[in-house]
Formats: C-alpha cells, sequence, structure tokens
C-alpha cells in the first residue's frame, strides 16, 4: 500500500484551481522565491479599506533579538467585511450555512444576508453591553448557528474572541476565561447529545463563580435558548439571546481593523504549563485561511463543503467558519455526533445535502470502519469530489476504506497537516495537482517551507527522519502568546535558532513527501484532541488520595492515542476499583471528559532516576508493551519497581 500512488481522474481536474503537478511547482516557487509579491496577488484578493504598507517584517531568530512576525502592515480590513458585506451584492441569496441539527430532520438554511444581519444584530448587543474594540469575550457553546453568529459579531466590531470546547469542565472554562479576562460570556443553556440534552449553563456558572472568587468579574452572560431546560439567570449579569436582539437593529458598521489587530484567542495544550492563549490576528489569517481553503478544497461556485470539526477547535475556526465565509461558499455545521441516530448519520448527510467536499478526522474514519460499510453503501454518494482528512496521522488502513467505501477509488484525498497555531493548513495534497500516497501529507502549500532537523539544530537534505521546523513565516502563523510573548518565543523559537519548532516529528521521502510520525514532545493526541500530559497529571495528584501521576499516551485502534495513567497513591489510601472510578470522575471535572484516562495504573512506586526525575521513557515502553527494549535501567534509583510495574501493566490489559 505504501506504493500506491493515487491520481484523481481527470473529469475532476478539468476545472480545478490547479491541475498539474508544473502548476503547483510553478506557483510553489514563486511563492518561496518571491513571497512579497506572491502574497500580494493573494492579499489583493481580499477587501482592505486601506491598502498595506509593507507585506511581510519578521525576525525568526533570538539571538537577533524579539521574535516578531508582521503581515500586511499598515493594512486596514475587517474580516466579516470579506466574509458577509461583500457578497451581499452576488450572493445575497445563496446559503452561507447549513446547519444540521442533531436530530434528523432538524436544520436549517442561512443565506448571506441573513447572516449578514444576525451578526449585526448580535454585534450591536454587544456594543449594548459595553463591549469595545480589543475587548475580550469568552463563548462556550454548542454547534448552533449563534455560535458563528458570536464570533463574526466579535470580529465585526473588533472584539477578541477566544471560543472554548463545550466539553470542556467549569474549571478548564474559568482558567480559560481568567488569563483572558472576558468580560463578556456567550453560552446556551443545553447541549443536544444523542437522544438526551446535557446542561451547559450549569458549568458557565460555576465557571464565573470561580473567576469571581479570583476577583474577575464577567459582567454580563448571553444565553441562548436550545433546549428549553430549566437555567438560573443571575440578575444584572444573565440575559437571553432571543430577547437581546429584539430592540437592535441589523445594521452594525464595521470597525476598520489594523491587519496586525488581534482576531481570537485559542487555548492549546503544550508540553508543560497551563493551556497556551495562541492568538491570531485579523489581516493575515483572513488571506491565509481564504487562499488555504479555496485551493485545497478545490472550492468552486454552488459547491457544497462539510467540514465536521466542532468550532471549538482550530479547524472549525479556519474550516467551517471564516475560510470558506471569505470565499463565498456553502458551509455546513453539524450538531451532531457520527453515530446518532445511527452510523450511517455522515453518509446520509452527505446524500441529504449533495456536498462535494468533506473533511473529517481520522478518528471518526476509524470509528465508522469498526461498524462495517453496510452503512456507507446504504447512501448515495456520487455529489462527493474530494474528502479530506485532519488531526493526526491517517493509518493506511483508514485511508484505504475511505478512499474505497467513501471515495468509491475516485475521489481524492487531502491529508491536511497543520496546528492551532499554524491558523491554516500547511503540508497538503492540491487534489488534483498532487498525487497521493496512503498516510502521506504530501507536500507543503505556498509559503510554507519546512525544514526536517536533527536533534542538533543541523537541517537535514533527502530522504530523513527528523523533526519538523519551518522557515520564514507564513501570514496564518500565530503571533504571541495571549499576553505572553516570552513564552512564544521560548516554546517555538528557542530549541532551534530561526526556526519555527511545530513539536512533530517527520519522515521526507524520495519524492520528497512528508509523512508526518506524530508528536516528539509531551503531547498526546486523543480523537484528534491535542492534550498536554502533564494537564492530565496536575488533574490527578490535585484528588486528595494521589501522590504522584506520570500519563503518556499508547496507541488506540480508535482514538489514535489513548491516555495511561501511572499513578501512586498516599500511604493512607489503597487501590480500589471505586478509588479508580473517583480519579477517572476527577479528571473530568477538572478538564473535560476527553481528558478521561483510559487505564489507570496503582503503581506502587515511579521508575526515578537517583536525582527524582521520572524516567518517561521506561514507562512508556511498559504500557506498549515493549519489555524487552527498555534500555538501560540501571541508572534507576530503585530498579527493582521496573519488574512490579510490568506484572501489573500484564494484568491490566
Ligand atoms: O501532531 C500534529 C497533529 O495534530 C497536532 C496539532 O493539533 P491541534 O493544534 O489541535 O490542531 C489540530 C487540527 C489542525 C499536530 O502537531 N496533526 C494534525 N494534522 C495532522 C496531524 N498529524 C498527522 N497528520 C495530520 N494530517
Amino acid at each position: 500500500m505504501s506504493e500506491f500512488k493515487f491520481h484523481a481522474p481527470d473529469e475532476y481536474r478539468k476545472n480545478a484551481w490547479i491541475k498539474t503537478m508544473d502548476e503547483y511547482k510553478q506557483m510553489y516557487d514563486q511563492s518561496i522565491e518571491k513571497p512579497e509579491e506572491f502574497w500580494t496577488q493573494m492579499a489583493d484578493q481580499f477587501y482592505w479599506e486601506k491598502r498595506w504598507d509593507s507585506v511581510r517584517d519578521y525576525n525568526y531568530s533570538i539571538s537577533k533579538g524579539p521574535i516578531n512576525i508582521e503581515w500586511f502592515k499598515g493594512g486596514k480590513t475587517n474580516i466579516t467585511y470579506n466574509c458577509l458585506d461583500r457578497h451581499l451584492k452576488d450572493r445575497g441569496d445563496q446559503t452561507a450555512l447549513i446547519w444540521e441539527g442533531n436530530s434528523i430532520g432538524e436544520d436549517r438554511e442561512i443565506s448571506y444576508k441573513e447572516l449578514y444581519e444576525m451578526v449585526c444584530q448580535f454585534a450591536n448587543v454587544l456594543k449594548s453591553k459595553g463591549v469595545q474594540k480589543g475587548d475580550r469575550v469568552a463563548i462556550y457553546m454548542p454547534m448552533i448557528p449563534e455560535l458563528a453568529v458570536t464570533m463574526l459579531a466579535c470580529a465585526r466590531i473588533g472584539a477578541i474572541h477566544s471560543i472554548v470546547f463545550g466539553g470542556f469542565s467549569a474549571d478548564a472554562l474559568s482558567n480559560r476565561i481568567l488569563d483572558s479576562l472576558c468580560k463578556v460570556l456567550v453560552t446556551s443553556d443545553g447541549v443536544m447529545r444523542g437522544a438526551k440534552a446535557v446542561p451547559l449553563k450549569g458549568n458557565a456558572d460555576t465557571a464565573m463563580d470561580l473567576c469571581e472568587k479570583q476577583g474577575h468579574l464577567v459582567e454580563c452572560c448571553v444565553v441562548v435558548n436550545r433546549t428549553g431546560s430549566e437555567v438560573e439567570m443571575k440578575q444584572g449579569r444573565d440575559v437571553w439571546w432571543h430577547e437581546q436582539i429584539q430592540a437592535q437593529s441589523m445594521d452594525c458598521p464595521v470597525e476598520w481593523m489594523d491587519a496586525e489587530d488581534p482576531l481570537f484567542i485559542l487555548y492549546t495544550s503544550g508540553s508543560t504549563g497551563t493551556p497556551k492563549g495562541v492568538q491570531h490576528n485579523v489581516g493575515g489569517y483572513m488571506v491565509y485561511t481564504g487562499i488555504t481553503f479555496r485551493y485545497i478544497f478545490d472550492y468552486h461556485d454552488n459547491d457544497i463543503y462539510w467540514c465536521t470539526a466542532d468550532i471549538g477547535w482550530v479547524t472549525g475556526h479556519s474550516y467551517i467558519v471564516y475560510g470558506p465565509l471569505s470565499q463565498g461558499a456553502t458551509s455546513i455545521m453539524f450538531e451532531g455526533v457520527p453515530n446518532y441516530p445511527d452510523p450511517g448519520r455522515f453518509w446520509a448527510t452527505v446524500d441529504k445535502w449533495k456536498v462535494n467536499q468533506f473533511y473529517t478526522a481520522p478518528t471518526a474514519i476509524r470509528a465508522l470502519m469498526a461498524q462495517g460499510e453496510q452503512w456507507v453503501e446504504k447512501y448515495d454518494l456520487s455529489s462527493l469530489r474530494l474528502l479530506g482528512s485532519v488531526g493526526e496521522p491517517i493509518n493506511p488502513e483508514a485511508w484505504k476504506w475511505y478512499f474505497k467505501h467513501v471515495g468509491k477509488e475516485r475521489c481524492p484525498i487531502v491529508d491536511t497537516w497543520w496546528q492551532t497555531e499554524t491558523g491554516g493548513i500547511m503540508i497538503t495534497a492540491l487534489p488534483y495537482a498532487i498525487d497521493q500516497k496512503p498516510g502521506s501529507a504530501t507536500l507543503p502549500f505556498f509559503g510554507v517551507n519546512p525544514v526536517l532537523l536533527n536533534e542538533e539544530g543541523k537541517p537535514l537534505e533527502g530522504a530523513c527522519d527528523g523533526i519538523l521546523a519551518i522557515q520564514e513565516p507564513w501570514p496564518g502563523q500565530m503571533r504571541t502568546v495571549y499576553n505572553n510573548h516570552e513564552r512564544f518565543e521560548k516554546v517555538y523559537f528557542q530549541m532551534f535558532d530561526g526556526y519555527y519548532f511545530a513539536g512533530d516529528g517527520c519522515r521526507r521521502d524520495e519524492d520528497g513527501y512528508y509523512w508526518i510520525t506524530g508528536r516528539v514532545d509531551d503531547v498526546i493526541n486523543v480523537s484528534g484532541h491535542r492534550m498536554g500530559t502533564a494537564e492530565v497529571e496536575s488533574a490527578l495528584v490535585s484528588h486528595k488520595e494521589v501522590a504522584e501521576a506520570a500519563v503518556i499516551g499508547f496507541p488506540h485502534d480508535i482514538k489514535g492515542q489513548g491516555i495511561y495513567a501511572f499513578v501512586t497513591l498516599n500511604v493512607s489510601a489503597t487501590p480500589s476499583d471505586e478509588l479508580l472510578s473517583q480519579l477517572k470522575l476527577h479528571v473530568r471535572k477538572e478538564i473535560g471528559p476527553i481528558a478521561t484516562p483510559d487505564i489507570i495504573h496503582f503503581a506502587p512506586a515511579l521508575p526515578k532516576t537517583r536525582s527524582g526525575k521520572i524516567m518517561r521513557r521506561i514507562l512508556r515502553k511498559i504500557a506498549t508493551d515493549e519489555f524487552d527494549s527498555l534500555g538501560d535501567i540501571s541508572t534507576l534509583a530503585d530498579p527493582e519497581v521496573v519488574g512490579s510495574l510490568i506484572e501489573n501493566h500484564k494484568e491490566l490489559t
């Protein structure tokens, strides 16, 4: 299978934006050799109230001074003007968003004109609550149209949105609100999950209380009525969305933003410490997400495009909302889950809306693959022209299944490698120009200059295995960690001077194709959700019975990686099934259900060096059953401990 290369059918190539490898190479070379010229041509396709003074300015080397990345400096624009206003004349009645609700038959088509009006109206609500340019607004919502409306309303008036995935706990939400001192929180009464309504406002209340205890007052909480569940509304703070919009006009002038003004903050996990507030700025992010969207998904007028991500993650920000809307696309927003009411839901939805481009995550593909192809075969998927994958390496088995049963061996698959930090897709096939190999993200997008480094930071040539880094900025790159530029420099630029350090390992083959091999740091990827092992550890040790914890990722058939926690207890505590459930619950409360450990191993002790450092390398080997390659354990303070860990592990699995 690794030798297999897929060349998309000519019938699709005819109308493609980029038709051949030669065309790709020519544009790619121009983008690298003359980046300013290339990105000027791209940025010219957007509306600017005032043109920029310089295309890019940057310093990528800590040794030369502070890290600095600027694109289109001096330019003034507004991303919502580009996503909404400029389409009104020609496509006001065209559907901008198709909302496919949780239950079958529950849907809504929202035209560009309607979306424009909804955004203006809510922007006026925000203004009436005193929100001004530069203020932070937290958003904690399910996948309902009001979520997209809130983002765009913030962007329209220059407020900075900070979306917190609805699956995060009250604690996680409060930490994020506090870090950026959000003034307003927009949420909903509840979330529909399968056949049930799950409360959400209660979490928001707890989070706001926690903030208040820390001395930060969320001034206003706007609540959307989604499930009709009972909620407490705190007088003077909480208001209903539907009541607030009534009095507001459907006109709201845009705030002209500097290209380098912040657009949003999105928290993401790293190796150490609390999640970082990744900050993206207006101009570069707008250009990069719009352009990548158009070329990579080969989007043309009248296409129906569907990205199944949650807007709580970067994929939803860039490729459900901003990228598609700036290109005047019709983008589907799906509230539900892949297996409700049955495992045919994705395919029924593709059939229902005649979807042309479908973009999802390997974990979803693996889960659906396990249910059998009968769920796919029931539906007419002939509208599909392109498939996409994102979030983690796609294993060739899943690739093959996706290709065969969903794409019917005629649709190219774009395996897109990127990160919250990169704003948009970095390494990917262009579907009709670059042939695909299962499991490879293939080649860099325009303007992206990847290098593979060895451990000393020396660039490697030709076919090789190394650490993925990027030379020179691209417009969609994050600009800083919100309020903590030093951390930004330290995490991404200190390791290898002069390069952006991505945190992934990567192989390059003889054709120059890139194969992402996974993280080289202590970040794990569970069902495409990125998590710092340190975060889960700190959640575990905050339980009163836990003395120490070491968390690692292990291969998991469906999730890609599962969470394996080695836990030592305080002397007063004894391991039991009850304590095990308690610990799982505790992590859910501290972070959220996505961080629940799959395996908790009550360990008598952890393997440590004589200086007291936990030897994770050994734990990783134990968790993956590689007992024969533990390496040198003689440097351990107590080598005996390894034997008992192996015994316990065998009993557990
Ligand atoms: O390890 C890489 C993996 O996901 C990480 C980024 O996670 P996050 O910031 O949450 O963004 C996910 C969606 C863009 C990367 O460092 N990753 C993402 N896409 C791929 C991938 N690994 C392999 N192949 C991919 N296509």
